[in-house]
């Protein structure tokens, strides 16, 4: 990979990875269901909706951003529900929708996702775009078997840095981190900072500083 395209994966990208593996691991595997992937046009989630649908999972996408549906599409997602369906408060536990989840949001949503996780899937939590909390009950833990995986980029070792990068390599196509890229001139930060904050950004945004 060029300096440029590691840049444009980042710590979203390469958390996505993480979060990936983290589900390969626990034995999630594409013939046993749909994967949810959370804030999808954010950039953690539009890297994993790229890597999930490269190694064939059917990805279902949830954005507050639906008029962004084709864009998500042709990252890889098979459909794209609104995240207003998953941020209230919902019930312990709901009608089992996909195997597995990469979640970056946190709080009422996190809960969501696992009450409506089938039973053996897994969920990995990341983020806290929605808010740290995370108000839901034991049932699809006691009832479903469902498991929620940690992921944490900033301590995690060596060796785990370089399984993801190198699969990052393997199985991040090129043509789709391009796409849900962009890049800006240094001048453009506080207009693209502003962006972030009221969630106008897609994917990832690389600044061109030399
Ligand atoms: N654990 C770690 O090591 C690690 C590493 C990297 C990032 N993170 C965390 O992961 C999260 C995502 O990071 P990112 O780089 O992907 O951020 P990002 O590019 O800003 O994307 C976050 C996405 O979350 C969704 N979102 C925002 N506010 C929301 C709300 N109130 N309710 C529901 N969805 C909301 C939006 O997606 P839609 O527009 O599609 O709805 C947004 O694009 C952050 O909390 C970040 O701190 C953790």
């Amino acid at each position: 990979m060029t300096p440029k395209q590691c840049m444009a994966v980042g710590t979203a990208g390469y958390t996505a990875m993480l979060s990936v593996l983290a589900l390969e691991k626990h034995g999630i595997t594409p013939d046993q269901g749909p994967v949810l992937v959370t804030g999808a046009n954010g950039g953690v989630g539009s890297v994993a909706v790229s890597i999930l649908s490269k190694l064939g999972y059917e990805v279902i996408a949830s954005t507050g951003r639906t008029e962004h549906a084709d864009f998500l599409k042709q990252l890889g997602a098979s459909s794209v529900i609104d995240r207003a369906e998953l941020s209230e408060k919902g019930r312990p536990l709901g009608k089992e929708r996909w195997r597995a989840a990469v979640d970056s949001i946190g709080s009422h949503t996190l809960a969501n996702v696992i009450a409506q996780t089938q039973y053996g899937g897994a969920v990995t939590s990341c983020g806290l775009a929605q808010g740290a909390d995370l108000p839901l009950t034991v049932m699809p833990f006691i009832l479903r078997g469902v498991s929620l995986l940690g992921i944490d980029s900033v301590m995690a070792p060596k060796a785990a840095r370089e399984e993801a990068w190198a699969r990052l390599q393997q199985d991040l196509d090129l043509e789709k981190l391009e796409l849900l890229s962009e890049t800006v001139g240094f001048d453009q930060i506080v207009e693209k900072a502003t962006d972030i904050v009221d969630g106008k950004i897609k994917g990832r945004v690389i600044v061109e500083i030399a």
